[in-house]
Parts: structure tokens; C-alpha cells; sequence
């Protein structure tokens, strides 16, 4: 592992998951957008309303990840979003761990304007998968399966496939436990919503230019946060 940050109720890793998430012990949620699985080629004449997909595939994103990372003996819950195509396999492994699960959705209100022989890519799949004790969290309002949200990034991040932080706001929300890891931290949204919804975060990337971004973007969650505490204080 070359380097550790500690950003106030933050810890974020710098390395590969598979071999830093078998150190950490217990955690009360996994919450995580790994990396998808699907087949890059194709598309035809639509093959330009795609161009995202060529920077996920450029970014090695298309490659998917070892689902027993996923594991109740780690983690009493588990929120994962995947590809359409990933699915088949990664629900069989949730639901073996996990005694109940939800499948939820975040429904993009601006969805790319293609479809060809297949669906508009209008809407991601998220399960949240739990334990007895880590039921989903919230009052009746919070209880939706579905989010509607933009598909866009909140400000100039650069990673491709960066999540609204409305959408991860709205997940936070649901996970019942103080502690919340996301071991493909990615730009760091995840941890973003965790500290401003007054969680505590670990965070795991491989690319050290997504690592130093998802590490300023908590630490400025923090720091606005720290500013309003004591602002109110
Ligand atoms: C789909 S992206 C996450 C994006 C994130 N949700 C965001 O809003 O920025 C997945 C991330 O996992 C990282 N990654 C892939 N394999 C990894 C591994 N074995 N260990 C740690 N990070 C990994 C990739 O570099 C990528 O940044």
C-alpha cells in the first residue's frame, strides 16, 4: 500500500481493494459503484451517442470485480450499483450473503438520446443488500426505491463515470450504521455525501490521479460542513 490520508472522519487508501479491504475488519455498509462489465464493441452508426463508453473502456472500467469482496461477514449491509449485464451473476451473490435485499433504481432525467436494438439508458440499478440490524434507514419519504436525478457531474471532475451526489445523498440516507466504505472510490462522491451526512468514510482507489481527486473533494465536503457546525454553533 503506498499511501494512507486521514481527512477528520475520513480514511482513504490509495491501492487495490482486494488486498487492503482484508485488513480494514468490520464495517457497517459497503456502498459502491464498481466497476461495470458489459461489451464495449458495437453500436453501429450509434456508436457516436457512445462515446462514454470508449472512456469508461479506455479507463480499464469495463472489466468488472470480484463479487466476494461483497461479503456479510465484513459488512452488515451492502448498496452496489452494476451494469445491466453484470446482474445475472452479482443478485445471486448478494442474495446469498444477505437474507433481504431491495432492487432499486436511479431514474436519469436527461438520459443520452440513443437506444438502438436495446433500451434508453435511462436508468441505473442499485441493490441494497442487509443483515438483521441494518435494515434500510429513514422516515416513509426516504423509503423510495427510485431517485429522480440529472445524470451530470456537480462541477468539473475528471473521471468518467462520476455520481450525482444528489443520487448518493439519497443512498447515505438509507444505510443504517455509522461507518461506510467504498472500496472503488472512484472521484469520491461516495464519500462525500457519507461526511456530509456525518458518517464516517473509508475509501479505497487504484489510480492515484482519482485518489488525490476524491481525497480534495472530502476534505472540501468537510471543511463546508466543519464551517457550518461551527457557523450554527
Ligand atoms: C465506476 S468508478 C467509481 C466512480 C465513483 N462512484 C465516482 O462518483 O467517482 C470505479 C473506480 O474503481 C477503481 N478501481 C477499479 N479496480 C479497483 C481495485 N481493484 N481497487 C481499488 N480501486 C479500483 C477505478 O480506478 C475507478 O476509479
Amino acid at each position: 500500500m503506498s499511501r494512507v490520508e486521514t481527512i477528520g472522519r475520513a480514511t482513504m487508501y490509495l491501492g487495490d481493494c482486494r488486498d487492503i479491504l482484508p485488513t480494514l475488519g468490520k464495517i457497517d455498509a459497503v456502498v459502491t459503484d464498481p466497476p461495470y462489465e458489459f461489451e464495449t464493441s458495437g453500436g453501429g452508426i450509434f456508436r457516436r451517442g457512445r462515446e462514454n463508453m470508449d472512456q469508461i473502456a479506455a479507463a480499464g472500467l469495463d472489466k468488472g470485480f470480484d463479487y466476494s469482496l461483497l461479503s456479510a461477514e465484513q459488512f452488515g449491509c451492502a448498496i452496489v450499483f452494476a451494469h445491466n449485464d453484470q446482474w445475472a451473476g452479482l443478485l445471486p451473490h448478494l442474495a446469498a450473503e444477505f437474507p433481504r435485499y431491495a432492487i432499486c433504481q436511479w431514474h436519469k432525467t436527461n438520459p443520452m438520446p440513443v437506444a438502438n436494438k436495446h433500451y434508453q439508458p435511462d436508468t441505473e440499478i442499485y441493490v441494497h443488500a442487509w443483515k438483521p440490524g441494518y435494515h434500510p434507514a429513514g422516515e416513509l419519504p426516504q423509503k423510495q426505491r427510485f431517485i429522480l436525478a440529472p445524470n451530470g457531474q456537480d462541477g468539473d471532475i475528471d473521471h468518467p463515470t462520476v455520481k450525482p451526489l444528489k443520487v448518493m445523498l439519497k443512498i447515505i440516507g438509507n444505510v443504517t450504521g455509522a461507518s461506510i466504505c467504498d472500496p472503488f472510490m472512484g472521484s469520491g462522491t461516495t464519500g462525500v455525501a457519507a461526511v456530509q451526512m456525518g458518517r464516517q468514510f473509508i475509501g479505497i482507489e487504484r489510480d492515484p490521479k482519482y485518489f488525490d481527486i476524491a481525497c480534495r473533494r472530502i476534505e472540501d465536503a468537510q471543511r463546508q460542513g466543519d464551517f457550518f457546525t461551527e457557523a450554527a454553533a
